[in-house]
């Protein structure tokens, strides 16, 4: 599946032989590159970028890497080959053919899903948008680079979507998509996660580590959607997020490594001796995986929906990796386990499991974050430390569903309004250390240099040395 470069909007649909959808498209690029300018990556017009580009759809596809400004980045429409005589693998409409089309009766969920996935893409360019002021070296600064191109590509593939197969709402919503800002008090993105600040690069890493993360769960339950089109799209986005979920591990793993080096060398564990150092502290670490994990496991809903149960009987959105699970795929009659809180007491209660969709991704999100974590801990584990990184309980901090408002310990106590103000500031990022660590960001810029909070890089990237200059400063 080649991409066609020769045209102004790079794809694999054959975009040439459909008029109206390419007259769309091209109304709407010049609003897309403004949105670019005038909220993306700032001060970065001039610099060429040290960045990949698919050329194909193919594993392979990814090889090309080349500088580009990143206003020339090749943002184009790129499907998953399709899956010949593809049939609905659950609910209700199991076992019949595919959707090519989107059915009269699903247009306004399956609009829903789409624009709330789409409405991500361009938020997290936002929140992330002056990082790049203060990138600890020319490495992670290309990394953060490659993750916001790639996000804006995200938003084209569900603008293609919401074009092709949407009409005059879909157009309307794309042009809604570039409208909406990031923490906008009058007119903010839909999902609260992503109308947070991402104010330093440590909130960066936890970010691409959670919260790309939850992309690629939504992604992924997406791509088992009755709506070919749609399952093929995220297919190929899902490539893209396993990166955005690579610079957050290694770089967390990175500012950990440098931690514990600094803690041997003093030999302290004290938080002061440490941030004296130049270094970040293991508790303020933690309570910025604290504050991340559970803002982020929020992005999954209500833990009981009747949404949920809709898209799924309807075939619209699946459970992550449904072909890989050996139950009959329609789920009536089953049931799951979901928290409440009864006389002070968190407890389990089952209820039907199609209701309670959003807290079986959420729990499939957990496992996978905390295998993560706990590779985390072998870094410390190596440098000989005693301390280790947690996941907060899942009721933790939250904001959604039955669990929203109850006040909680990160080990998953019920605590009272007294206890949680004497111990906030020992388990959520407090405005101090939200300063300090802003303290420790500068710019590096010099290449193969990295800022003294963080530890370089193990290889570069593409099999360039860690040296490389990454950026090129015009
Ligand atoms: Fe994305
Ligand atoms: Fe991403």
């Amino acid at each position: 599946m080649a991409i066609d470069y020769s045209q102004k909007i790079p794809n694999n649909v054959q975009l040439a032989d459909d008029r109206t959808l390419q007259r769309a498209l091209e109304q709407w690029q010049p609003n897309f590159i403004q949105w670019w300018d005038d909220v993306g990556p700032d001060e970065s017009a001039k610099l060429d970028v040290y960045l990949r580009t698919a050329t194909s759809v193919d594993p392979q596809g990814w090889a090309h890497f080349d500088y580009v400004k990143m206003r020339d980045y090749r943002w184009g429409i790129f499907l998953n080959p399709a899956e010949a005589d593809r049939k609905i693998h659950f609910g209700d409409h199991l076992g019949e053919a595919a959707w090519q089309d989107v059915p009269g009766e699903h247009r306004a969920n399956l609009r829903r899903i789409i624009v709330t996935q789409g409405d991500t893409e361009p938020a997290s360019v936002e929140q992330q948008r002056h990082l790049g002021l203060t990138a600890p070296s020319l490495y992670d600064l290309r990394n953060l680079f490659q993750v916001n191109v790639e996000e804006g590509r995200h938003l084209w593939a569900m603008v293609y979507l919401l074009q092709k197969y949407f009409g005059r709402d879909g157009r309307e919503e794309a042009g809604a998509l570039l409208e909406r800002t990031s923490g906008d008090e009058n007119n903010p993105r839909i999902l609260g996660a992503f109308n947070e600040k991402t104010p330093d690069w440590l909130a960066f890493f936890m970010f691409t580590y959670f919260t790309d993360r939850d992309g690629k769960f939504q992604l992924a339950a997406l791509s088992e959607s009755a709506f070919d089109p749609l399952a093929r799209t995220t297919k190929f986005m899902l490539t893209e997020e396993a990166h955005h979920m690579f610079v957050g591990e290694s770089g967390v793993s990175r500012v950990l490594q440098r931690t514990a080096q600094v803690m041997n060398e003093l030999k302290t564990d004290e938080a002061q001796k440490v941030r004296a150092a130049g270094a970040v502290d293991l508790p303020t670490l933690q309570r910025y995986l604290n504050f991340h994990y559970s803002v982020t496991i929020d992005l999954f809903g209500a833990d009981q929906s009747s949404n949920a149960a809709t898209f799924y009987s309807s075939g619209l959105k699946g459970r992550f990796e449904e072909g890989k699970r050996s139950d009959d795929h329609v789920l009536k009659g089953q049931t799951y386990k979901v928290l409440e809180v009864q006389n002070g007491q968190l407890v389990e209660k089952d209820v039907p499991m199609l209701n309670a969709l959003n807290e079986v991704l959420r729990d499939d999100f957990i496992k996978d974050s905390v295998a993560g974590v706990g590779r985390w801990n072998k870094v410390l584990e190596k440098a000989g430390l005693p301390q280790r990184l947690v996941v907060p309980h899942k009721a933790f901090n939250r904001k959604i569903g039955a669990l929203a408002g109850i006040r909680m310990s990160p080990e998953g106590r019920v605590v009272g309004e007294d206890e949680w103000k004497a111990h906030e500031a020992e388990w959520l990022p407090s405005a101090a250390d939200r300063a300090f660590v802003g303290s420790l960001m500068g710019r590096v810029v010099e290449p193969g240099k990295f800022a003294g909070w963080i530890a370089p890089p193990a290889v570069g990237i593409n099999r360039q040395p860690v040296d490389f200059e990454y950026v090129r400063f015009g």
